[in-house]
């Protein structure tokens, strides 16, 4: 049992919340450690879809905690309207606990990042436009409102009065927008209060009696890898720190309880948004990949970057994150293509580079070394264990434990999830 923490090893939308579905099965408790409502997945439970941005998927097991752990910033409008479409979809949500230092998105964040990004032109990153980035900078700059200060309204209201100041200032003087007023957050905050209130706790107690006592805890990461505000392809990432080391932070859980790490990646490669993208594919392939793969974002609707499986950026995010097991997800995206490539290093001006290097320019420039595999050209729909798979997907997937250098102990396809081997029984 113990801690296991689930991470995105690459752009985001690698299919974490259904391999976190299918390891809460025997959770105590789930707890999403950072990100914000940029992050969203869909999970399918006997016919009926259900939507989550904030609250963690394990909230479908009646038995499991859900915490929204500290590192998260939630938009509480967001939040509740999430809360309710899943009690109306049937989830109980008794068992969802939010922590009181988790921080909140305030209504100048979303705007902000709109107005911030208009203002980068050509260099805008493409954010989800959900205020993640703003809300995050404020925390750093402990002007950051936290959820706790829903219990205390006084206290909500002394930090307005120093903060919204600051925040109208740049809304009006530099982007020329309308001020908000303390009296309209106030009264919007205090309704949030009212109606979040049987959700507010510390987490604490809780998740350290789950771990001193040995029960499952997972640790549902959103965002990926190479989108970490440290790690990844800055400045194109998110503001926070999808890594393993961030979902500690995030949980106040320590190393020490950790059991696997697991890294979640898609057969092949997506990213929303800008920034370098080495195996990208801008032409028909792409095109068709993402039609396949249905690669049109959760949150925003927009269509996802598509191009192959990227090596480098699996054994870099294997290294940096301590990955000892893969999921690898939507490999019957793959199944009717004649070959499939695997990116196994890369050229930048003739020199020869084996993980993405913290330049961006050099990124954006270098050229992806392919190694390419017969495709396997029938449909792994249908399988349900690692040996119905053909031989030539079983190949691929070998290919890719060898490059990421981890193995890969969990495939899924769209339908459902192949157990291939657990390598540890206790899980
Ligand atoms: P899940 O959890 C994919 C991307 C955005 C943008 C960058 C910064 O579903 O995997 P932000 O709004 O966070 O400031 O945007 O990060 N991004 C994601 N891409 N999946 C996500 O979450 C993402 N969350 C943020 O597209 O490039
Ligand atoms: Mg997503």
């Amino acid at each position: 049992m113990g801690v296991i923490v689930c991470v995105g090893g690459q752009w985001g939308d690698e299919g974490k919340g259904k391999v976190v579905d299918l390891l809460a099965e025997s959770a105590r408790v789930v707890l999403r450690s950072q990100g914000g409502n940029n992050a969203g997945h869909t999970v399918v439970v006997d016919g009926r879809t259900f939507k989550f941005n904030l609250v963690p998927s394990g909230i479908l097991h009646p038995e499991t905690v859900c915490v929204i752990g500290n590192g998260v910033v939630l938009d509480p409008k967001v939040l509740l309207a999430e809360i309710a479409a899943l009690e109306e979809a049937g989830a109980d949500l008794r068992n969802l606990v939010i922590s009181e230092r988790a921080h909140m998105i305030m209504p100048y964040h979303p705007v902000l990042d709109r107005l911030e990004e208009a203002a980068r032109g050509d260099d805008r990153l493409g954010t989800t436009y959900r205020g993640v980035g703003p809300a995050y900078s404020d925390k750093v700059r402990r002007i950051g409102f936290r959820v706790g200060d829903l219990q205390k309204l006084s206290f909500l209201e002394k930090k307005l009065n120093f903060v919204l100041p600051l925040k109208n200032d740049i809304l009006v003087k530099l982007y020329e927008a309308p001020p908000f007023t303390k009296e309209e957050i106030l009264a919007e905050y205090t309704e949030y209060a009212s109606r979040l209130d049987r959700f507010i706790k510390d987490p604490y107690p809780l998740v350290q009696l789950a771990v001193a006592q040995g029960h499952r805890v997972i640790l549902e990461g959103a965002q990926g890898t190479m989108l970490d505000l440290d790690l990844g392809t800055y400045p194109y990432v998110t503001s926070s720190y999808p890594s393993s080391g961030g979902a500690l932070a995030g949980a106040g859980i320590g190393p020490r309880h950790v059991t696997a790490t697991v890294g979640v990646f898609k057969a092949y490669t997506t990213r929303v948004g800008y920034g370098p993208f080495p195996t990208e594919l801008e032409d028909e392939l792409g095109e068709y990949l993402r039609e396949r793969g249905a690669e049109y974002g959760t949150t925003t609707g927009r269509a996802r970057r598509v191009g192959w499986f990227d090596g480098p950026v699996a054994s870099y995010a294997v290294g940096v994150n301590g990955i000892d097991s893969i999921a690898l997800t939507k490999l019957d995206v793959l199944d009717e293509m004649e070959v499939v490539r695997i990116c196994t290093g890369y050229l930048s001006k003739g020199e020869a580079h084996d993980h993405p290097m913290a330049n961006i320019s050099h990124l954006k420039h270098l050229e992806p070394v392919y190694e390419e595999l017969p495709g396997w050209g029938c449909s792994t729909r249908e399988a349900r264990s690692f040996a119905d798979l053909p031989e030539l997907a079983q190949r691929y997937v070998a290919r890719i434990e060898e490059v990421a250098g981890a193995c890969v102990d969990l495939i899924s396809v769209v339908a459902v999830s192949l157990k291939k081997k657990w390598r540890r029984q206790a899980w």
